[in-house]
């Protein structure tokens, strides 16, 4: 069935635990619209409550979860205010959180303990913990520097200049929010700009902060500790990593038409939408406007006229859609002929092996794939009869595959099943009630043990 219909997806998760951060270190009163409401950024706010933020929400009108008209009011502490918690903090499924804490924790005198569920405590923090024992951090973590981990902020931070090897915002951000709290310069230079949600809600803070680009994409970005932050009205726009579903479910599903409401549409965010234009799809901006220093648009998004072609995604697209590529993978399962996506070795270290899980998947579901180390190619069913589909799918702890699976379901002769549903709800709660508004048959069934 075709999807028809408009529909706004739920707020940035990126944006949302930024606001959430810079509302505690600032002094005074944050007011947040839109908030995403997920498991990962809720877990985020129950830490800052534990550092003494106080975080409350209040239904201003139809209480519809996700609606704007939930707003959060976030009581800072003020930047070296945070208080000693006195409980594990519990970051779930979020890397983003949990780095973007730690950052935080490493420049402020208290002691506490960072933890994850299966899939965070088995991700890569020596990218995050290194950097931030430079800056004075005693960091005591697990065997190959995973969560938990124990975290003693430095009475006495020092600023750092610190290179990234590979592009990463949840880096770079964490390293910047460590940077506030310590005297003179912090900077962070990263081979090509990833997305830039930490700058941006700095200045809508009132925090300087200064991006000098080099040759090749190269950049590096600076600010001065100790700034006033002053607390802010934040209204966070709809996820574009969350719009990409109903987005591809358009784009392959014959007869489709959808508008996208209120998407950050921040040029480092749009990656896929602009492979998928040029695999073929009718894709238009309009409306674009500004929400406190974010794009925001709306996206109308058509089915493929004469279906997607299959392309070569060059390997520096990887930073503007990083999360976006399980999306992409089924997309390309449905062009004519064959997509290459390369640079993708962050994928293995993601909310699962990303890389391996797609590879799975779409094999499950009759496609012909071959995994390399840091690349995929897949064998578009485009123009012959449609993928079988028809696979159960195990998509572990990861909301992104569990998505894209079902979206390939909506195209595919045989609906596909995931096992763990409810892990949707890490970046995407309200995830079946959006899309089957637009028309789609997601079901969602209780499993009995
Ligand atoms: C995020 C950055 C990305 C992305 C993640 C959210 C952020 O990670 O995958 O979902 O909010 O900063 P990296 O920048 O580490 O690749």
């Amino acid at each position: 069935m075709p999807l028809r219909g408009r529909a706004a997806p739920p707020g940035d998760k990126s944006i949302s635990h930024r606001a959430l951060l810079l509302g505690t270190l600032a002094v005074g009163e944050t007011v947040i619209d839109g908030l995403l409401e997920s498991d990962d950024v809720m877990g985020t706010a129950a830490a800052l409550r534990a550092l003494g933020a106080g975080i409350s929400r209040e239904e201003t009108k139809s209480g519809e979860p996700q609606s704007p008209d939930i707003r959060y009011r976030v009581n800072g502490v003020g930047l070296g205010g945070l208080h000693e918690p006195s409980k594990v903090l519990h970051m779930g499924n979020s890397g983003t959180g949990a780095r973007l804490l730690m950052g935080v924790l490493a420049t402020h005198p208290v002691t506490s303990v960072l933890a994850g569920d299966s899939s965070l405590n088995e991700r890569p923090m020596a990218r995050v913990t290194e950097p931030l024992r430079r800056m004075g951090a005693e960091i005591q973590a697990r065997d190959g520097e995973r969560l938990p981990a124990t975290v003693r902020g430095a009475a006495e931070p020092v600023p750092i200049a610190h290179t990234l090897a590979v592009a990463s915002a949840q880096v770079k951000s964490a390293l910047l929010l460590a940077g506030l709290n310590a005297p003179g310069q912090t900077s962070v230079t990263e081979p090509m700009p990833s997305r830039d949600h930490t700058e941006r809600m700095l200045r809508h803070f009132g925090v300087t902060v200064d991006v000098e680009q080099e040759k090749g994409g190269v950049q590096t970005v600076t600010l001065t500790g100790y700034p006033e932050i002053s607390a802010a009205q934040v209204s966070v726009p709809g996820d574009p990593s969350s719009a990409a579903f109903p987005a591809v479910a358009a784009v392959i599903v014959p007869g489709s038409e959808v508008v996208l409401e209120g998407v950050c549409v921040n040029p480092l965010r749009m990656g896929l939408y602009e492979t998928l234009g040029e695999m073929g799809a009718d894709i238009a901006i309009e409306n674009q406007r500004d929400s406190c220093g974010e794009p925001v648009a709306d996206i109308v998004v058509r089915a493929a006229e004469g279906g997607l072609r299959g392309i070569e995604v060059p390997p520096g697209r990887a930073s503007y859609m990083i999360d976006e590529y399980p999306v992409l993978a089924v997309a390309a399962a449905f062009a004519k002929g064959t997509t290459v996506l390369r640079g993708l070795a962050e994928l293995r270290v993601k909310e699962s092996d990303r890389l391996a899980a797609m590879a799975r998947g779409l094999a499950a579901c009759s496609i012909t794939v071959k995994e390399g180390k840091d690349m995929l190619t897949i064998e578009g069913q485009g123009g012959k009869t449609p993928p079988a589909g028809g696979a159960t799918i195990d998509a572990g702890l990861d909301h992104r595959i569990a998505m894209a699976f079902l979206v390939f379901g909506m195209a595919a002769k045989n609906p596909v099943t995931i096992g763990e549903g409810d892990v949707i709800a890490t970046s995407f709660p309200g995830f079946s009630g959006l899309m089957n508004g637009l028309g789609t048959a997601i079901t969602e069934t209780e499993e009995t043990s």
